[in-house]
């Protein structure tokens, strides 16, 4: 299938088919494609944490508002994270790059101050989610992005030291009676003309 027929058929799965989980085999390959997702400058300021465990799922599932449900149905949840202090972010991520990406972060970036530097890096996380979804739907799975977290709550449940959750995005396969599925509800989206320009 072609990308457009991918991004056509991609959607924000609401409902889980709780009996299809997703294999082994295909959260390692989802593992590798997010390890080589892009950022600017190489610079990586992220966590991505795998969650199959049936328990800690639940725990989870009950910080995260109106996604509770699909979590339980579904057999992995990936939250993303980013560096919390931007002293550790310099020394392990920064200073290991060469000098010119170097000298772009202290005059693009680190000149703005500490929250412009801090929503730079978030910035990044929410990169590697577009690139993640494109890459479940090629795989044949579906997906759903979650802000709708308590960040706080899942920053407490889970191993994150030095990190913070931003967004979780569950992985599955999609129940038939999805009232969300495309083929059901057509996707709502501005037309070209009020969006693109082209010159
Ligand atoms: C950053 C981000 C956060 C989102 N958070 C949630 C969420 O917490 N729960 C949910 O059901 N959908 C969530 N969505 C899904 C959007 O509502 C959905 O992508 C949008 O309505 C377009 O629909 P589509 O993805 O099905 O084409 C989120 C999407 C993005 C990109």
């Amino acid at each position: 299938m072609n990308f457009l027929d991918l991004a056509k058929r991609r959607y924000a799965t609401k409902k889980y088919d709780a009996a299809q989980k997703i294999s082994t085999e295909k959260i390692e390959t989802l593992k590798e494609i997010i390890r080589l997702s892009p950022s600017s400058i190489n610079s990586q300021p992220w966590k991505f944490t795998f969650v199959t465990d049936e328990s800690l799922k639940k725990q989870l599932a009950a910080q995260s508002y109106m996604n509770e449900n699909s979590i339980n149905d579904v057999g992995l949840l990936v939250v993303f994270s980013v560096m919390e202090d931007i002293a550790d972010f310099e020394k392990r991520n920064i200073s290991v790059l060469p000098e010119g990406w170097i000298a772009f972060y202290e005059q693009m970036v680190k000149s703005n101050g500490d929250a412009a530097t801090k929503s730079w890096m978030e910035n990044q996380v929410y990169l590697s989610l577009g690139y993640f979804l494109s890459a479940c739907i090629s795989m044949g799975l579906d997906a759903t992005p979650m802000e709708g977290i308590d960040r706080k709550a899942y920053k407490e449940l889970l191993p994150q030291n030095g990190y913070n959750p931003l967004f979780a995005v569950t992985v599955g396969y999609a129940d038939a009676s999805d009232t969300m599925h495309p083929d059901v509800l057509p996707k709502s989206r501005f037309e070209q003309s009020e969006i693109i320009q082209s010159i």
